[in-house]
């Protein structure tokens, strides 16, 4: 493997596009690969099986693309499909964990709450955190329906948006968090309403620049670091509709960028 080569990240969306912003912060000089699978998003109403059978297609497309590492930003297929991963692909493969360990060192009212797709909130990866942590600290899971389809329309802050949020995050407060875990990497997007809501006394946190710090010992220990002082580019791929994608990834990764269609044949 070639340290000049790029790092594969994938996400059901664009949500990824917050964990790619903390990979650029933490590897200026890595060539970054973009794929949102957006015309699948969300993920969470699907099966695992076709989610594992989505996250091997693309993971095969950037490999084709000579991937060097593969960031899994997506919670959801994480749950559903980085067992899989890890056992066809010999790579590194790194993979999101809702912030819960870093919740847990925060709160001072005991409580915290967790934001994600109900598919995470009942899978394996979750039930362990919560065993582990949740003996010390009370864990409020909330499941958020239909909030990755307001990232992925753009509606970061509209009353829809807000209604939403209010629904899901007041009865945290009520119930005593004062630590917000976004388990979703659509919802860092929406971080500065969540804030409007909880107002400054409570913490939002989210994995993304734990998981860029994660990838970044992951290609030191293999060697795999690129040049730093070179000037890495991005690419972004889409399986959803281009005149959407366009503008959607240019507004969240707040550049001008070029998204191509992701080749439907990797996929057959
Ligand atoms: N960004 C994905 C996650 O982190 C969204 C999940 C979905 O598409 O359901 O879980």
């Amino acid at each position: 493997m070639n340290a000049a080569n790029p790092i594969g990240v994938f996400d059901s969306g664009v949500g990824g596009l917050s964990v790619l912003h903390e990979i650029r912060r933490a590897l200026p000089g890595e060539d970054l690969l973009y794929v949102a699978d957006s015309a699948h998003a969300p993920y969470g109403d699907k099966s695992r099986q076709f989610i594992e059978a989505r996250s091997i297609a693309i993971t095969e497309f950037l490999v084709s693309r000579n991937a060097k590492a593969i960031v899994v930003a997506c919670n959801t297929a994480t749950g559903a499909a980085v067992t899989t991963l890890r056992s066809k692909f010999s790579m590194p493969i790194i993979a999101m964990e809702p912030a819960v360990k870093p919740a847990v060192t925060n709160t001072k009212s005991g409580v915290i709450g967790v934001l994600a797709t109900s598919r995470t909130l009942a899978g394996d990866n979750f039930v362990k955190l919560f065993a582990r942590y949740g003996e010390h600290v009370q864990i409020l899971g909330q499941a958020c329906p239909g909030l990755v389809e307001q990232v992925e329309a753009g509606d970061l802050s509209g009353d829809k948006t807000r209604l939403l949020l209010e629904r899901y995050v007041l009865p945290l407060l009520e119930q005593g968090a004062d630590t917000i875990v976004l388990g979703c990497t659509h919802y860092p997007f929406l971080a500065p309403l969540i804030r409007q809501i909880t107002g400054p006394t409570v913490a939002v946190i989210d994995s993304a620049a734990a998981v860029a710090r994660q990838l970044r010992r992951r290609l030191e220990v293999g060697d795999l670091l690129a040049d730093e002082d070179r000037v890495g580019a991005e690419s972004f791929w889409t399986s959803g509709r281009l005149a959407n994608a366009q503008p959607l990834v240019a507004q969240l990764w707040q550049a001008e960028v070029k998204v191509s269609a992701l080749p439907s044949q990797s996929f057959e």
